[in-house]
């Protein structure tokens, strides 16, 4: 498996918690499974006991030659992670580049993301020429997003049959992200359009979409959503990316994202307050509560307490939080939103506290603890994103008995159907499309639900009881496994 991010080494979203849980699952079903991630300087600085796996290996492309360490850990048996090393790309420590400061806690540059990732991929393609010296010997790669996107099309190049040859599945996490900086910007006459060798002249590197060629190049392409599978055919969702896609569409596949409830759960969850389950509802209370305080919000167990627990980017609906912040704020509600990100955002809902401080709190820095606490303590989780290739969220939530409020799109339409009081189906709140109007009739549906106590106590405990583990996206994964598997046999 090969990507930039995995839980606990180095996260900014989803994708980190599924490059952690997936493999877990795997080798619990008898599977190996070695993981290739970059070593971030923060990471060097971590507690993990790394041992040395190459001290100094050159990896050439473009005409230039960069050394390389990698080290690895061997997580659990058949699971062990390799971390790419590189002072210049991975490691310094508040180093600059032009004029951008960056800092060694940051995953991601602005600027420079191409070249590093561009090393990246080629130091896997080492690193697994490597392990094929010493026996090692890989049946498929898993890449995962933009930033392993162009390792399908590095080895489809290569001269080594076994490399060139290798059955490759690729996940598409988010469209809106398809290389280093914002492919948007690049003016149309450099776009790449994926179809020749990988441009490894110094001024086109910044301009490689490393997504679509993994897209054209990969065995087998998914989504996290079998929703936003269907969706991104579409130019409304497919951010320019729709015509390759449609080209694939044959070996284009759906599979929703899976939950690690021996992590994400209230009944083992260290950073609550009070642990409970659907047995112990009364204990929730006690969570939110808590929660209350430390927002300095009223305390009440009856004030229905809404969560956001998300990046502060556009992507996640908050333009609609702002245009309905003022109506919201009149209703008998209270609202905590929990995330980091963009200076608009944070502006914005800071004035909102500053006016309505026992009734909303913007709770920043994320933290894995907040974000236990704001699940163990909300009523209602508010997630009313423009479009959500998954959505984690929602799924940690209805574990924590806090109802998932959606807007209905990719992977929140897969997982989170209406609440209907006749007949007790649903277990949430659903707008279907993407307006304030039609997002204020979500949030007043759940609030007249959370007036009649036995109705909600019924929706919350048929959220905490549903299971949304990685036992069937796990099965489903390795069943792509041997259609990529299969696929190269043909060939
Ligand atoms: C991205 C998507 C999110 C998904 C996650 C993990 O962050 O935006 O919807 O849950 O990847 O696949």
């Amino acid at each position: 498996m090969v990507a930039s991010e995995m839980t606990p080494y180095a996260k900014t979203g989803g994708l980190a918690d599924v490059v952690q849980s997936l493999p877990k699952e795997l080798v619990r079903k008898g599977h190996k499974v070695t993981v290739a991630l970059p070593h971030y300087g923060f990471v060097r600085q971590q507690e993990y006991v790394t041992e040395i796996f190459r001290d100094r290996v050159s990896i050439t492309f473009g005409g230039a030659m960069y050394p390389c360490r990698i080290k690895y850990l061997k997580v659990a048996k058949g699971l062990t992670v390799f971390f790419i090393g590189n002072e210049e790309f991975f490691g310094k420590f508040n180093w600059r580049v032009g004029n951008e400061r960056r800092d060694n806690m940051r995953l991601y540059s602005e600027t420079e993301d191409n070249m590093r990732f561009l090393f990246f991929t080629y130091a896997v393609k080492e690193l697994l020429r490597e392990l094929a010296a010493e026996n090692t010997i890989f049946d498929v790669v898993h890449a995962h997003d933009w930033q392993a996107g162009l390792l399908p099309n590095v080895l489809r190049k290569s001269k080594d049959p076994y490399l060139r040859h290798m059955p490759v599945v690729y996940t598409l996490h988010n469209l809106s992200y398809q290389m280093g900086g914002s492919w948007w910007k690049v003016p149309s006459a450099k776009q790449d359009t994926g179809s020749n060798g990988v441009p490894l002249e110094m001024r086109r590197v910044p301009f490689i979409n490393f997504m679509r060629r993994g897209i054209l190049n990969a065995d087998i392409i998914n989504t996290v959503s079998e929703r936003y599978a269907r969706e991104i055919l579409d130019p409304e969702f497919g951010q320019k990316l729709e015509g390759v896609l449609q080209k694939r569409s044959q070996d284009l596949y759906g599979i929703i994202n899976g939950i690690d409830y021996s992590v994400h759960n209230p009944l083992f969850d260290g950073n609550i307050v009070q642990k409970f389950d659907w047995n112990s509802l009364n204990n929730k209370l006690r969570n939110k509560r808590a929660l209350q305080r430390r927002c300095g919000l009223t305390v009440a167990n009856d004030i229905p307490l809404l969560g956001m627990v998300n990046r502060l980017v556009e992507q996640k609906g908050l333009q609609l939080v702002m245009e309905t912040i003022e109506v919201l704020m009149k209703q008998r509600l209270q609202l905590v939103i929990l995330g980091e990100g963009e200076k608009t955002y944070r502006d914005f809902f800071r004035k909102v506290e500053k006016k309505y401080p026992k009734k909303f709190a913007l709770l920043t820095p994320f933290t894995n603890e907040r974000e236990s606490r704001m699940y163990a303590g909300s009523d209602m989780l508010l997630m009313p994103s423009r479009f959500e290739p998954c959505g984690i969220s929602q799924l940690k939530s209805l574990r924590y008995g806090s109802v998932p409020i959606v807007h209905e799109t990719g992977g929140l339409s897969d997982t989170i159907t209406n609440f209907n009081p006749k007949t007790g189906r649903g277990n949430g709140f659903v707008f279907p499309a993407y307006t304030r109007e039609l997002l204020l009739v979500a949030i007043t549906r759940a609030l007249e639900t959370y007036k009649y106590p036995a109705a909600w106590v019924h929706l919350v405990w048929k959220g905490m009881q549903q299971s949304f583990s990685w036992e069937l996206p796990a099965k489903k994964y390795i069943a792509l496994y041997r259609k990529a598997i299969a696929k190269r046999k043909r060939i």
